[in-house]
């Protein structure tokens, strides 16, 4: 089947394409919630043959509305939820362990970090970390270095992909006081840049420590997607708000939110799952260059993707920074 790769591309028929890379594979995601795109993702995977579908997410109430329509799709293939707070590195360790734990999951093909905030209040976690740095890299940085040894039982051609944003675009990573410690520091979109960029280098470490067992890590921007993602951005002060998202587009995407709503409309939901089920089935990709996608395809230009996200010292730098955050060391 041939299929164009742009930004309408939609996740379905990229699984019906790649079916044989989802027959009888186990995936796993994160932030299964209905109507965001980590449901669609899983729903469209629903369409072939997987053997399992992991989810995690903060409460089964919430993830049971996916957890029917996966049934409904398909009624063979298992489901297993796994409730985890990323904010909770208490519950990450207990969702972690009771997946090596169980002996129905002996290997996980494809892991989809998917789940994430957006320009959240300032706030400080019960593990004492500002909340997006958590919620969209520690949280999942513990996790996956946690699974790792049922991701590499998976064998060479297992997937790791980490949805991250544009929203990288803003800022790199604010080594000497991530938690925004200094007065007047916190900026919601600084937050979430410094997160987003946390995750594309998280994801640069690991590519190389994952090389040797042929294990690939892609990251991704899904597109712009109308989802709960912006409550927090709709809750922003009415007399700040225009004037922070000019700022952001006008950072993020060298034009203003007017001019980029025009250029880029919101995506459907379908169309918004598409890079990440092209990141998680492709085999292809891991012959071309680069890490991130954006729109269903691979980009290097750094118009796309800044360099502050992909430098490998940085990337080291991070995983250590990462490593003292989350009070564990891993030698992988
Ligand atoms: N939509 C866009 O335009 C857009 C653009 C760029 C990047 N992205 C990225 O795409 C991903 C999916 O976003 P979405 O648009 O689908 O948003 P969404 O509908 O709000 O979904 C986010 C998911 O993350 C979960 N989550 C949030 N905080 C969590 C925590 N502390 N622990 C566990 N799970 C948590 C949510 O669970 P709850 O329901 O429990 O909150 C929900 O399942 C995110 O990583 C986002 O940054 C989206």
């Amino acid at each position: 089947m041939s299929i164009t790769y742009d930004r309408n591309t939609e996740g379905l028929p990229l699984v019906h394409k790649f079916a044989d890379q989802v027959k009888g594979r186990t995936f796993l995601l994160t932030g299964p919630t209905p109507g965001g795109i980590g449901a669609e993702t899983v729903i469209s995977l629903a369409a072939e043959a997987p053997a399992t579908i992991i989810l995690i997410g903060r409460s089964l109430e919430k993830a049971q509305p996916t957890i029917d329509t996966i049934g409904k799709v398909n009624a063979d293939v298992k489901v297993k939820f796994f409730e985890a707070d990323l904010c909770s590195f208490k519950t990450v360790r207990k969702a972690a362990q009771a997946i090596l734990d169980d002996a129905e999951i002996p290997k996980i093909d494809v892991l989809i970090n998917n789940a994430g905030v957006m320009a959240t209040p300032f706030k400080i976690t019960e593990d004492g970390i500002e909340h997006q740095l958590q919620a969209n890299h520690l949280g999942h940085f513990l996790l996956t270095n946690k699974l790792l040894p049922k991701i590499i039982a998976a064998g060479s051609g297992a997937r790791l992909v980490f949805v991250t944003s544009s929203g990288h675009r803003y800022t790199g990573v604010r080594f000497e006081d991530p938690n925004f410690t200094e007065p007047d520091s916190y900026h919601e979109f600084g937050a979430y840049g410094q997160s987003k960029t946390a995750v594309i280098l998280y994801a640069v470490a690991l590519n190389k420590r994952l090389a040797s067992h042929g294990i690939r890590v892609f990251t991704l921007h899904p597109g712009g997607i109308s989802t709960n993602l912006q409550d927090h951005v709709k809750a922003l002060d009415p007399a700040r708000v225009a004037k922070v998202m000019d700022d952001v587009s006008e950072r993020v995407m060298g034009r203003s939110l007017a001019e980029q709503r025009e250029a880029e409309p919101w995506k459907t939901l379908q169309a918004g799952c598409g890079t990440t089920i092209r990141a998680a089935l492709d085999p292809d990709l891991v012959k071309e260059e680069g890490i991130y996608m954006h729109d269903t395809v691979l980009v290097t230009d750094p118009k796309w993707i800044k360099e502050w996200a992909t430098d490998p010292e940085l990337a080291e730098k991070l995983w250590k920074l990462s490593e003292e955050l989350v009070g564990e060391k891993f030698d992988i």
